[in-house]
């Protein structure tokens, strides 16, 4: 069986060493991402495909893969797929769900208290030699111990930072599309409450929900509206959950006092005047970047292959509902 990996330098060791021990593996043979015209074309034959992020799988690209079985997404957030297309053909989805939520907790969590206490820009001020004494009125910011944390989807990274938050004598609140279950409030010690009352009493709010339809521009300007003008939003999900630009406009103004960013609206573009403000931190969605992480983020995109195409169930199917109608091996 033929499987096509999309992406030539896709970091853990093993991936298409693992994929060649138990496939014909085909690698892009160009360096960087693949077009999508060849991608179009080099699906025509394939039974398995690992993918990125940044490539969209729809109706398009499966019809143009007719024996295709499995789509190993490599990443835990899969809008770029469209499930019900594939489910509707036979074709099983899966994610890197898990490996990725520490990781990604801790990037939150990083540029959160990065924003909190300026320290972007007071590193360019140590290094830009303005620094001639130090003085007790210099750069004074936020607290973080002891203020409350919103937390917007309240799933494995989230919890993750309900778990951080704690070491912080945070208050938690979260608001989910339902309440989670009691024993997870509990461990989390989080308050349930309606979005907009997450945004009024937070003094951090941060995004962990997916992206798709019902949380695309979740924090439009109206949610952007309803925060304190001394509080942070943070986002290190999917950048279309937050309206980018109504986000510039707040922040312009300052009716809130701050975002720190892993994800944006239209990757790697930024919204306009985002660049320009200094009340934000922008990293380059790196949330899943760290090096056990991408480690087993390749190992688990193996297994999901290697199962889907002997038969047995991927353990990260993200549309088990395929199973009564996968396409035959
Ligand atoms: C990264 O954004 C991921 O979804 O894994
Ligand atoms: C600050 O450096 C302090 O000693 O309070």
């Amino acid at each position: 069986m033929r499987v096509l990996v999309t992406y030539q330098d896709i970091p853990g060791p093993g991936l298409i060493a693992g994929l060649q021990e138990r496939f014909d593996v085909r690698v892009n043979p160009e360096k960087g991402y693949m077009s999508r015209e060849s991608l179009l074309e080099q699906v025509s034959n394939v039974d398995g495909l690992v993918c990125l992020l940044t490539e969209r799988i729809d109706g398009e690209l499966l019809d143009a893969a007719p024996g295709l079985k499995v789509v190993s997404n490599y990443a835990v957030g899969y809008n770029n797929v469209d499930v019900d297309a594939a489910t509707s053909r036979g074709v099983m989805v899966t994610n890197t769900p898990d490996v990725v939520t520490d990781a990604t907790a801790d990037l939150a969590w990083a540029v959160m208290m990065g924003i909190a206490r300026d320290i972007v820009v007071v590193d360019r001020y140590t290094r830009s030699g303005e620094w001639r004494q130090w003085r007790p009125e210099a750069f004074i910011a936020a607290d973080i111990s002891g203020m409350t944390l919103g937390i917007v989807g309240l799933g494995r990274i989230g919890q993750a930072m309900a778990k951080r938050a704690a070491g912080f004598d945070m208050r938690v609140l979260y608001t989910d599309a339902q309440r989670i279950n009691h024993e997870v409030e509990q461990r989390c010690r989080a308050e349930y409450v309606a979005l907009d009352d997450l945004l009024r009493e937070s003094d951090f709010v941060t995004i962990h929900v997916p992206l798709n339809a019902q949380t695309h521009h979740l924090i439009d300007g109206r949610a952007l509206s309803m925060m304190k003008p001394t509080a942070y939003l943070v986002n290190a999900a999917r950048g279309p959950i937050i309206h980018e630009a109504a986000l510039v406009a707040a922040l312009k103004r300052r009716t809130i006092a701050g975002a720190a960013l892993d994800v944006y609206e239209n990757e790697p573009r930024l919204a306009e005047g985002l660049a320009e403000l200094d009340n934000v931190i922008l990293v380059p969605h790196l949330g899943a970047n760290s090096r056990e992480t991408r480690r087993r983020m390749a190992a688990m995109t193996v297994e999901n292959i290697m199962a889907g195409l002997s038969g047995g169930v991927p353990p990260n199917l993200v549309n088990p509902e395929v199973l009564s109608k996968r396409r035959p091996l």
